[in-house]
C-alpha cells in the first residue's frame, strides 16, 4: 500500500452510498459509528475532511465508476479529503485498489466496517489502513446504538450473505456465507428505531426470507414487529423463491402491519436458463407459489428482477421470461443485461450474448414491464388508501408518500407533515407514481 504523510484527523465527513439498500443501511451504520466518535456529517464531499465511497459491485463497470469518482474528489487547490473505500468493490478488490491510486487511503469491507475508526486512526498515522476480513463474530455487536432517524422510513438488516451460489453472482463473495442477526438483538434494534421516530421498518437481507434463530424464521420476527407500539407498516427485501416458507406466506393474510408488497426475483422464465442459472427452481414452482401467496393475499403486489441475456439464452428462453411476466402481470420489476462478474461461473460460460441482442431484449422486456406498472397504478384509481409521508415534493404544499403497495403517491395535504399516515383518494396514475387528494387525516 502506498503510504502519503501522516494527515490531520478528519472531523467531518462524508459517506456516499450505491447500489443495494443494504448498503444504504451499512451507509448508516457508519455515519452513526463516525458520529460517536465525535466526527460531524457534512452535507456533501466538496468540504468535507473525509469521504466514504459505499460501492456496489453487482454490475459491470462498477470498478471504472469508483476510480472515476475518486478522482473528482480532487479539489481545484490540489488537495483532496482522506478516502475510505468501502462497501463491496472494496472487498473484491482490496489491495489492488491502493496499488491502482495513490488518492485511497482507507479500504474497508461490508464486514469489517465496525474497524472504521481504528483504520481512520491508521491513516492518520500514515500507515496502512486495509481491511477486508470477514470475521466470525459480526460486526452489528460492535456498532454503537441507533440514532434518531430524520425519516419516517428506516432499514433494519437482519440477514447478511448468502449459499445459494447462483452462477452469475458476486454476492457470496463480496458480502461471504448468509448469517442471520439473533432475535434479541434485530427486536433491540427495531425498538430503538421505533423510539427514533420510525413508523416503518423494511427488514433488510440478501436473501432475507431465510432468516432465522433456532426454530424462529422471518415470519415469527414479524410477527414480534407487529405488537411494536408506534410502528405502523412493515416490510422485508430481498427474498429467495427457495425459502418462501408457509408461514411467511401466512403472515402476509394475518399480520396487518405486513405491507402487501412482495419483491421475489425469478431472474428468467426458462428452466434451461434458471438451471445454468443454479436457481434451483423452476419457472412453474415459482408461479406455483406466486399462486399460494395470491391465495391468501389477493391484491398483494408483486415485484421483481430479471436478467436478459445470460449465456445461452436463445430467442426462444427470452420470449419464456416474456411470457412469465405476462402471466404474473408484476407491479413493479427491474430487469438488466447480464454483466459478466470476474470469478463467477457464468462468467466462462461458452454461448455470451452480443451487445444488440441483450439491448433488443432488454428493451423489450422493459416495455413490457412498464405496461404492467402502469395498469397495476391505473387499477388504483378511484380507490382510497392509507400513505405514510415521507417527503416534500416539487410543488409547494405537495407531499411525497408511499402507498401500501410502495406506489409513489403526491398529494397536496394542508396541515400534513413528514411522519404521518393520511387516508388518500387515488386521482390519477402514471407507470412510476401516482397522484392524490387527501380525504381525512388518521389518527397516527
Ligand atoms: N448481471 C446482471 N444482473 C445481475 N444481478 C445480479 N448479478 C447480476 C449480473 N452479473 C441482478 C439480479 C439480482 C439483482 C440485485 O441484480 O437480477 O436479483
Ligand atoms: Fe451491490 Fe450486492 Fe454489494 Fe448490495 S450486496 S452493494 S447489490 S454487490
Amino acid at each position: 500500500m502506498n503510504r502519503p504523510e501522516p494527515k490531520n484527523p478528519p472531523r467531518t465527513f462524508h459517506v456516499k452510498s450505491f447500489g443495494c439498500q443494504m448498503n444504504v443501511y451499512d451507509g448508516e451504520r457508519m455515519a452513526e459509528m463516525l458520529g460517536a466518535q465525535g466526527m460531524t456529517a457534512a452535507e456533501d464531499g466538496a468540504n468535507a475532511d473525509m469521504v466514504v465511497l459505499n460501492t456496489c459491485h453487482i454490475r459491470e463497470k462498477a470498478v471504472d465508476k469508483v476510480y472515476s469518482d475518486i478522482g473528482r474528489l480532487r479539489r481545484e487547490d490540489g488537495t483532496r479529503p482522506m478516502i475510505a473505500v468501502a462497501g463491496c468493490v472494496a472487498q473484491a478488490e482490496g489491495s489492488e485498489i491502493t496499488r491502482r491510486t495513490k488518492m485511497v487511503d482507507i479500504v474497508v469491507g461490508p464486514q469489517a466496517y465496525h474497524r472504521l475508526p481504528e483504520l481512520v486512526e491508521k491513516a492518520t498515522r500514515g500507515e496502512e489502513a486495509l481491511d477486508t476480513d470477514m470475521p466470525a463474530a459480526s460486526k452489528f455487536g460492535a456498532l454503537p446504538g441507533r440514532s434518531r432517524q430524520a425519516r419516517p422510513t428506516a432499514f433494519l438488516t437482519v440477514q447478511e450473505g448468502c449459499d445459494k451460489f447462483c452462477t452469475y453472482c458476486v454476492v457470496p463473495y463480496t458480502r461471504g456465507a448468509e448469517i442471520s442477526r439473533p432475535w434479541d438483538a434485530v427486536l433491540d434494534e427495531a425498538k430503538a428505531l421505533v423510539d427514533g421516530g420510525a413508523r416503518e421498518i423494511t427488514l433488510l437481507g440478501q436473501n432475507v426470507n431465510a432468516w432465522g434463530d433456532g426454530e424462529r424464521g422471518l415470519h415469527d420476527l414479524i410477527i414480534a414487529l407487529d405488537r411494536l407500539d408506534g410502528l405502523a407498516r412493515i416490510r422485508y427485501t430481498t427474498s429467495h423463491p427457495n425459502d418462501m416458507t408457509d408461514g411467511l406466506i401466512a403472515a402476509h393474510r394475518d399480520v396487518e402491519k405486513l405491507m402487501p408488497y412482495l419483491h421475489l426475483p425469478v431472474q428468467s422464465g426458462s428452466d434451461p436458463i434458471l438451471k445454468a442459472m443454479n436457481r434451483s427452481h423452476t419457472r412453474d414452482s415459482y408461479l406455483r407459489l406466486l399462486d399460494k401467496v395470491r391465495a391468501v393475499r389477493p391484491d398483494i403486489a408483486l415485484s421483481g428482477d430479471f436478467i436478459v441475456g445470460f449465456p445461452g439464452e436463445t430467442d426462444a428462453d427470452f420470449e419464456a421470461t416474456l411470457s412469465l411476466v405476462r402471466e404474473v402481470g408484476y407491479a413493479y420489476a427491474f430487469s438488466f443485461k447480464y454483466s459478466p462478474r470476474p470469478g463467477t461461473p457464468a462468467a466462462d460460460m461458452d454461448g455470451q450474448i452480443a451487445a444488440h441482442v441483450m439491448d433488443e431484449r432488454l428493451q423489450r422486456l422493459q416495455a413490457r414491464i412498464i405496461a404492467d406498472q402502469l395498469a397495476f397504478n391505473q387499477a388504483t384509481v378511484g380507490k382510497s388508501c392509507a400513505v405514510l409521508i415521507e417527503k416534500p415534493g416539487r410543488k409547494p404544499g405537495q407531499l411525497v408518500g408511499k402507498s401500501p403497495w410502495l406506489q409513489s403517491v403526491h398529494v397536496v395535504a394542508e396541515g400534513a407533515k413528514i411522519g404521518d399516515m393520511i387516508e388518500v383518494e387515488i386521482v390519477s396514475a402514471g407507470p412510476n407514481s401516482l397522484a392524490g387528494e387527501l380525504m381525512r387525516r388518521k389518527a397516527a
